[in-house]
């Protein structure tokens, strides 16, 4: 059996089912929609989806609680209607891969609906029971166990108290999701993103945990545990008698043990997602909030970047479905409130589209970021879904004013991401034909598919632009990376070389023009701009637009600003260089 290496050339769109697109009617998102939107999909230029979870689930967590693992749920339509869907997909070209939830199961399931029972049935060792608790905290919801008096024992949740953890020691639990392994892959899928998967091997004895974040009290004694690697092992060997390819979750994974599973004789996974880059904004809960800095983006980068270059392989992301919007948090959205689109909604879209797509490694881009959706604000926390934005309002810095701990959901919640995509400005944005079944973003008459698709100069049509460059080269999918001036907290600005082949990137963070200076190198030789995110010249009127802020910018020539040396505001360009 050989290792793929398909994924390397890829990129991926990622569906979070519930919101992508109504087929029938209902207000919920389905496979029909799915269906429906293949096309559009693929004209994206992406190779391949993830699917969220689309499993049968009470909804504790949006589908991460699943009842059964061999199904659909009956929102979104059944299995036929999946392969179906599979088939086309794969007629148009693009790569399908589920969402492996193994760490734990919903308290729906039968499993669990069984292990409650007693300690002596078939089902009585699949999950994590104790007299007494340990002090750990579960990360989305208080304390990580919770009573159950039919079986007078506590089991454990990392998560939701409706998500039970499994118990992986138990040799016929991974029996168990081995199966699910075949189930899908037999059914043509081709391959699985595994969730939180560094959490499902717990230290023996399940000690107590040290304080350093409160709801990561415990987190030593589970991630990355005692026996991980083996049963990753056992789970490789079943997807390495097909042609698959296996991305694992690593909430905060460090590099080197993220290489312990994506490299060398162990290797266990394809690719990553590692979490360090969204500490740009330290916005992992509610909890930590603090300003986005670019210097921390860019080391957080770089590091990934550099560690696996030639040993493993990066997965590239900037939002999912637990992250709000990016424009929001690292682009212009950053400044000022959510009631407007922000002046530069446009143009640092497409800055950080150029940021990470041209990084080493396979991108992937989540739902409606390729229109630059931004983040949501509703007026209550009751009209928040999320069981961990809720959770969180009620449960960090309770003494501050309600409008200040609202400001923080509006900020952070996972929900922000979770709004329907906006087709259109229709109806509902043309999501669905009934009532939908979450807040529609009310900005949708601006930020819609359908608009972007008229506007070559859309954020949706620089994605285009971008993917379509990169499969065109060598250099930016395989060529080595290198960052120049670090330190600088405005500019990002890497390179990537193969051999003769050099591209850098530049991409501007701020809202104001900046002077960029060039690696040394580079100075005073001709390089071919592939890419920009503004048009090639200014008018003098527009001016004023790139100064909102009035500053000395205002009496610097339009040339000036373009031509010598010169960003504007979220200025991003691609040059390539070829040496002799
Ligand atoms: C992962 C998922 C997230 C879910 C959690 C528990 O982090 O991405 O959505 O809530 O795992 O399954
Ligand atoms: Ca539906």
């Amino acid at each position: 059996m050989r290792e793929t290496d398909w994924y390397k050339k890829m990129s991926f769109y990622q569906i979070w089912i519930r919101s992508f697109k109504d087929g029938n009617g209902d207000g919920i998102g389905d496979l029909y929609g799915v269906y429906e939107k293949l096309p559009y999909i693929r004209s994206l230029g992406v190779d391949g989806i993830w699917f969220s979870p689309i499993y049968p689930s009470p909804n504790a967590d949006y589908g991460y609680d699943i009842s059964d693992y061999k199904d659909i749920h009956p929102d979104y339509g059944d299995l036929d209607l999946f392969t179906k869907v599979l088939d086309r997909a794969h007629e148009l070209g693009l790569k399908v891969i589920m969402d492996l939830v193994v760490n734990h199961t919903s308290d729906e399931h039968p499993w669990f609906q069984e292990s409650r029972k007693g300690r002596d049935n078939p089902y009585s060792d699949y999950y994590i029971w104790r007299d007494k608790p340990n002090n750990w905290a579960s990360l989305f919801e208080g304390e990580a166990w919770e009573y159950d008096p039919e079986r007078g024992q506590y089991y454990l949740h990392i998560f939701a108290k409706k998500q039970p953890d499994l118990n992986m020691d138990n040799p016929k639990v991974r029996e168990e999701v081995k199966e699910i392994l075949r189930f899908w892959l037999d059914l043509g899928v081709d391959g699985f993103r595994e969730d939180v998967i560094n959490f499902i091997s717990k230290e023996e004895g399940l000690p107590d945990g040290l304080f350093f974040l409160p709801a990561a009290r415990g987190m030593s004694h589970y991630k990355d545990g005692p026996h991980i690697h083996e049963y990753m092992a056992e789970f490789r060997e079943v997807c390495r008698e097909y042609d698959c390819i296996q991305i694992g979750e690593g909430p905060m994974t460090t590099v080197r043990s993220a290489l312990k599973y994506l490299s060398g004789p162990g290797k266990s996974l394809d690719m990553m997602f590692s979490f360090d880059h969204m500490m740009a904004d330290c916005l992992y809960t509610e909890y930590l909030h603090r300003p986005f800095r670019l210097r921390k983006l860019k080391r957080a980068f770089s590091k990934w970047q550099k560690a696996l270059d030639g040993r493993a392989w990066n997965a590239l992301y900037l939002e999912n479905h637990d992250h709000p919007r990016v424009i929001s948090r690292y682009g212009d959205g950053r400044h000022g409130s959510l009631r407007r689109i922000p002046l530069f909604w446009k143009e640092s879209g497409k800055m950080l589209a150029v940021s990470y797509l041209f990084q080493q490694g396979t991108p992937f881009i989540y739902q409606g970021q390729e229109i630059g959706m931004l983040n949501i604000r509703l007026n209550s926390i009751e009209q928040y879904a999320d069981v961990s934005s809720r959770n969180n309002y009620y449960r960090y810095h309770v003494k501050d004013s309600i409008k200040k701990r609202l400001k923080r959901i509006h900020i952070s919640s996972r929900d922000s991401s979770r709004t329907p995509v906006q087709w259109s400005d229709e109806r509902h944005a043309g999501f669905t034909e009934g009532e939908p079944w979450f807040y529609v973003n009310n900005n949708y008459h601006t930020i819609n598919v359908a608009d972007e698709e008229n506007d070559p100069g859309s954020i949706l049509n620089f994605y285009r632009k971008c993917l379509e460059l990169r499969k065109h080269s060598r250099t930016l999918i395989y060529g080595s990376y290198r960052e120049y001036f670090p330190k600088d907290k405005r500019i990002y600005l890497y390179e990537r070389r193969l051999g003769k082949m050099r591209y850098l990137i530049i991409c501007s963070f701020v809202r104001r023009p900046v002077r960029v200076r060039l690696p040394e190198a580079y100075q005073n030789r001709r390089g071919r701009l592939l890419l920009c995110n503004y048009p090639k010249t200014v008018k003098k009127e527009e001016l004023n637009l790139y100064a909102p802020e009035g500053d000395s910018v205002k009496e610097l020539l339009v040339s000036k600003i373009a031509d010598h040396g010169y960003f504007r505001p979220y200025e991003a360009r691609v040059y390539a260089f070829s040496s002799k």
